[in-house]
């Protein structure tokens, strides 16, 4: 199986031409997706789910389309002003990888019965979750680079990673595998957001007032996100996973406190 390239010990400048390229963005998921279909193994079997543990799933794996919707708007939107074509190339990955997990979450969906996603998704959507994505894409429209990529690499990344693991160590198999394979990706672009604002903001460090405003105003979008699908999950608050704390120190570990 092939395995990504080993980077260290090579020049910072060429570290990041090889860890942005198609090269390592193929040789990396070549391994966890060769073989699968639309996300899992094919002969995967299906748990049994009761129609309660079906709907909740069926209202999770909406929203998660939402955010990985905004994903794909946002890094195909970022690469008309990314700042060099190495940036460009990146985001062009992960474009490719926010549209498969739109694809396999998506046809999730449809192997739960659900005859027409993209209405059953306009149904259950979760209104903060929405409002998160305008946001994110009025930043993209105003072509700001430092802002657009915290609130996507760093915000929206750290939202989807923190939910999808806390799901996924509890999911059926087929939905777990699913999710395993996307949380792979996901890493990938916080990766590229930490690196890139971590050089900014150490070039320039007045950045970062802007950023923690933006981040002030996108947390609380976030934390409500949590509450409203732990709500429609009926999950009682003695038994929810603290997601909220779990999102706020992943973001705190990027090195993006305020
Ligand atoms: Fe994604
Ligand atoms: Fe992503």
């Amino acid at each position: 199986m092939a395995q990504p390239s080993e980077p260290h010990g090579l020049e910072a400048d060429a570290f990041l031409e090889e860890v942005h390229s198609f090269e390592f963005w193929f040789q990396a998921v070549e391994g966890y997706l060769s073989g699968s279909h639309y996300g899992h193994r094919p002969a995967l079997p299906e748990a049994p789910l009761s129609e309660r543990e079906r709907d909740a799933l069926v209202t999770t794996l909406c929203n998660y389309c939402i955010g990985e919707r905004a994903a794909l708007e946002g890094a195909s939107g970022m690469i008309r002003f990314a700042p060099n074509r190495r940036q460009q190339v990146f985001l062009a990955t992960q474009a490719v990888d926010e549209a498969r997990h739109l694809e396999v979450l998506h046809h999730r969906l449809i192997d739960l019965g659900v005859g027409d996603p993209e209405s059953e998704i306009r149904l259950r959507a979760s209104r903060s979750l929405q409002a998160f994505r305008r946001r994110l894409l009025t930043l993209v429209d105003g072509k700001d680079w430092e802002a657009a990529l915290f609130a996507q690499n760093v915000i929206l990344e750290c939202m989807e990673f923190t939910a999808f693991q806390a799901h996924a160590r509890r999911a059926d198999p087929v939905t777990r595998e699913v999710l395993e394979g996307i949380i792979k990706d996901e890493r990938r672009h916080m990766g590229f957001g930490e690196n890139d604002l971590g050089r900014r903001l150490a070039a320039a460090p007045h950045v970062r007032a802007r950023l923690s405003e933006i981040r002030r105003e996108l947390d609380a979008l976030v934390l409500d996100t949590f509450e409203e699908s732990l709500d429609a999950l009926g999950t009682p608050r003695s038994e929810r996973p603290d997601l909220g704390r779990a999102y706020l120190a992943a973001v705190e570990r990027l090195g993006f406190a305020t």
